[in-house]
């Protein structure tokens, strides 16, 4: 019998599904019965920019977490699909921190050479998944935003790959509904330029604090004090850049923070992370975790341990992402098509719980990258994904480590090798700091192109 199953998310995960069982197809397997379920009008997932927030043209949550000018924040080398390169695709080596639209291009590239679009339902979000144990089934049921039509449909997989990084986790802090500047999270962020002059506090010490203190510097922020819960982010932040113990509460457009402290700030920014969020999903098949390299219940880190026909791809945290994606989407194709069978129930548990406590003793970065390439390893090895030095890539995240902690402006700047084809990355025409037009256009330009698009 060919399997129907359904996909949620036409992102980098999805897409790494859809792909997967096309690239089976082409050697002689049989396609099943795919149907992907987009609640965006494009895909593409984070990478397909939105200039809304809050709600979205259909009264949902808005996808979408990136900003305008936003660029790769680790190397391209260490994300590369292992059966698409950016040679393949650009035909030239480039940068090795290429911005949004020129990496939504490349995941765009892959797909539509395989010709996947065809499996894919835009603008249908899916609202409920539950599975009936007589049946072996489930029903899920989508809204067509098009057809404004809700129907439920029955799938023998269902492939859970909406992301995570959408639901914003959202702390209080003391005097909040009396602050005199604009409070909001990452995931409202969207141009830098908003906050030319003024005096900004981030609260929050990882990815996006660093980043997007980083859009606010490079466009003109007057000030940026960042403050921290656990540790500093330790980098040499530039002289109008404070880090700071956390905020204990705020006064008026005064923030204060835990050393006894305090600032006068314009606005805060919440940098303090997403929640894994599947409203979707009935109780008993939905993950609950934090945003951690080893969530529990999910066998080889995608199969839902009490349910394993329902797969979760992508819900680590991320040191590497789209070949980790793609490696998860092969091995969970391989087991559907039967190739790979899956052990008994306990012997999945404890395996998940040898990697839990394998992830519990991690000590630092270098071997926090290491964990994830050594999982992803054991994924590649059972199935025909496309091997890569797993090594090498580790080492690139060292070196871009290192550069990070030389010059927090300046590490998008240097180059790295393909550990796909070889190829070295060339400089970009522009330095990260100067290159204010982040468009694809002015990216692949052979020189600064001043009449293209001025910002803002
Ligand atoms: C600000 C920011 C910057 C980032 N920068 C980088 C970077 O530089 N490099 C990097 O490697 N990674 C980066 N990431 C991580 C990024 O999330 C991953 O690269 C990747 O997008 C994850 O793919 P995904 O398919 O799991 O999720 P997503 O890309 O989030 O895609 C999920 C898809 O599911 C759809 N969906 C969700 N719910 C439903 C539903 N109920 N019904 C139907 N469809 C649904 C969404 O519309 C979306 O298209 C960044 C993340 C953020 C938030
Ligand atoms: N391309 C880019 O440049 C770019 C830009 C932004 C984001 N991203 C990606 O987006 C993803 C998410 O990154 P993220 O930084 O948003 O999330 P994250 O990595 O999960 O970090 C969340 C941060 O919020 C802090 N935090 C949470 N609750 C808090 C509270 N109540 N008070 C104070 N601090 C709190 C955490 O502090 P603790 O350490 O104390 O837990 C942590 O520093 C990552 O994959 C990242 O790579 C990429």
């Amino acid at each position: 019998m060919i399997p129907r199953i359904a996909i949620i998310g036409a992102g980098p995960c999805g897409l790494a599904q859809l792909r997967a069982f096309q690239s089976a197809a082409a050697k002689g397997a049989v396609m099943p019965h795919l149907v992907c379920y987009e609640k965006q009008a494009d895909w593409g997932g984070m990478w397909n920019y939105t200039w809304r927030t809050g709600l979205d043209e259909h009264g949902e949550p808005v996808h979408g977490s990136m900003y305008r000018y936003l660029w790769s924040n680790g190397p391209k080398e260490c994300l590369e699909f292992a059966d698409y390169t950016f040679d393949e695709h650009f035909g030239r080596p480039m940068g090795s921190y290429p911005p949004r639209e020129v990496l939504w291009d490349y995941i765009q590239g892959r797909v539509e050479k395989a010709g996947v679009r065809q499996y894919i339902q835009f603008n249908t979000t899916v609202r409920g998944v539950t599975f009936d144990e007589a049946s072996g089934t489930f029903a899920v049921t989508v809204h067509s935003y098009d057809q404004d039509l809700t129907h439920t449909e029955q799938f023998d997989y269902v492939v859970v790959a909406s992301g995570h990084f959408s639901t914003p986790n959202v702390p209080y802090f003391d005097g909040f509904e009396r602050f005199a500047g604009r409070v909001l999270h990452a995931h409202d962020f969207r141009d830098a330029l908003e906050f030319k002059g003024k005096d900004v506090l981030i609260v929050g010490a990882s990815y996006s604090a660093e980043d997007i203190g980083s859009q606010c510097y490079k466009y003109g922020a007057r000030s940026i004090t960042s403050c921290y819960r656990s540790a500093p982010m330790g980098y040499k932040w530039p002289e109008n850049w404070e880090e700071k113990p956390l905020l204990t509460h705020v006064q008026g457009s005064t923030a204060y923070f835990a050393d006894g402290s305090s600032k006068p700030v314009d606005a805060i920014i919440l940098c303090t992370g997403y929640k894994h969020h599947f409203p979707f999903l009935s109780e008993e098949l939905r993950l609950k975790t934090g945003n951690r390299l080893w969530p529990l219940n999910l066998y080889k880190g995608v199969f839902w341990e009490p349910n394993p026909k329902l797969i979760y791809l992508g819900m680590q945290d991320q040191w590497y992402s789209f070949n980790m994606f793609d490696a998860q989407a092969w091995y969970a194709r391989d087991v559907i098509l039967g190739r790979i069978e899956l052990p008994d129930e306990a012997a999945m548990h404890a395996e998940n719980q040898a990697w839990r406590e394998e992830e519990l003793s991690l000590k630092n970065a270098q071997e926090m990258f290491e964990f994830q390439g050594k999982y992803i390893q054991t994924l590649i090895d059972a199935t025909d994904y496309p091997s890569f030095d797993i090594a090498a890539v580790n080492q690139t995240f060292l070196e871009w480590k290192h550069d990070k902690y030389d010059d927090i402006m300046g590490y998008r700047n240097k180059c790295h090798r393909s550990l796909m084809t070889g190829t070295m990355a060339v400089p970009h025409h522009t330095t990260w700091l100067e290159a204010l037009d982040d468009s694809l256009e002015a990216y692949l330009a052979d020189e600064p192109q001043t009449a293209i698009k001025a910002v803002g």
